[in-house]
């Protein structure tokens, strides 16, 4: 398919920001923005347009049913200038797992790259040169037939949109606080908690709303069933360091997100010779490997959160500090070699870096 363009008048190009320092998360947007339609049993008509408001029937189906899924991903700027996208691939691959659970049409995952790229030789150039920012990348589907019955839309709107973020957290690469949800759930088994639906966005914020209010920076889920095993944070994977080993809790429940920052932190783990593994962690258990001093770190991964320290599990109204409430040695050795990675400045021996041209 070929893409057509429509470019933004030069006119109303829109200043980029100058302190790329005090970026935030998810509040800027670039100049031009992909779409590509759905209807008729085909995916059709890709463009690149200004990026600007939608007209949408209010009867748009994802409106009502919350018939959506995204994805997320980032472009770097390397030293010597060149962007570069960290496995782009398999967002594209992920976003496909998604559709198919949301009961949307399949996308031509290729097609997306180029489409990508296309959109990145317009507005790559709003990918920052601070050390600790870049572009986010949101592709997502929604349903846009306008139809009021319960069933899956037989028209859809993929779009691409980017924009210049720093940290997700407003402590940046410092460690936060995590309040244990023992209420609110996010996900059960055979529901959504596996792909990237936004329903699954929805139903956290309620409960990740309460903790703001009691000062914690996010929440971490227990599982639907016992409410005993850590989950994920929503934002992003869990990862513990017990006994000198690094731990997180398998995917196989379909409950947690395959986090692609996830699986880079274990082969990460893997090239770099620290012992991890994959195994179901119950809260109780984490709580007294805090008290007999076991439990020496605790960090978050994600592509927005990139690698979190976390300083304190707050777990039945009782604060449990980790590793001083400072950043742990683990947690900055995968820091480091992550990001070098990403940002070009460690060689890419994982295959990882797709640089643009
Ligand atoms: C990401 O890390 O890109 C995510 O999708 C998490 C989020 C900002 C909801």
């Amino acid at each position: 398919m070929e893409i057509t363009t429509r470019l933004q008048l030069p006119a109303h190009l829109k200043p980029r920001p100058t302190d790329e320092a005090s970026l935030r998360f998810g509040d800027i947007y670039s100049d031009h923005m992909f779409l590509m339609d759905y209807f008729a049993g085909q995916w059709r008509n890709p463009r690149i347009e200004p990026f600007g408001p939608l007209t949408l029937s209010p009867a748009a189906m994802v409106l009502h049913y919350s018939q959506t899924i995204f994805e997320g991903l980032k472009c770097y700027r390397h030293p010597n200038g060149r962007l570069a996208l960290f496995r782009p691939k398999d967002n594209f691959k992920r976003l496909n797992v998604s559709a198919a659970r949301m009961s949307i049409p399949p996308l031509d995952e290729a097609f997306l790259l180029t489409a990508l790229k296309e959109l990145l030789k317009i507005d790559g150039r709003w990918t920052p040169r601070h050390p600790e920012a870049s572009l986010y990348i949101r592709p997502f589907v929604i349903a846009t037939e306008p139809h009021l019955g319960v069933r899956p839309s037989q028209e859809y709107l993929f779009m691409i949109i980017t924009g210049p973020v720093g940290p997700y957290y407003k402590e940046g690469f410092a460690p936060i606080k995590i309040y244990v949800e023992s209420h609110y759930t996010r996900s059960a088994p055979g529901g959504l908690g596996g792909v990237k639906a936004g329903a699954s966005y929805a139903s956290s914020l309620l409960a990740t709303e309460k903790a703001a209010q009691k000062g914690f920076t996010q929440l971490l889920w227990l599982d639907s069933v016992h409410h005993r095993y850590v989950e994920e944070v929503g934002s992003m994977n869990m990862f513990f360091v017990l006994d000198g080993k690094i731990a997180t809790s398998p995917l196989s429940s379909g409950t947690i997100l395959p986090g692609l920052t996830r699986a880079s932190v274990l082969t990460v783990a893997e090239r770099l010779g620290l012992p991890f593994e994959e195994r179901l962690l119950a809260i109780d258990e984490l709580i007294e490997a805090q008290k007999s001093g076991r439990l020496t770190e605790a960090f978050g991964s994600g592509t927005a959160a990139v690698i979190s320290p976390v300083g304190l599990l707050n777990y039945q109204e009782k604060d449990y500090v980790v590793a001083d409430g400072k950043v742990g040695r683990i947690t900055q050795t995968l820091y480091d070699e992550l990001v070098g990675v990403q940002y070009g400045h460690k060689p890419d021996p994982y295959g990882w870096v797709e640089l643009l041209d």
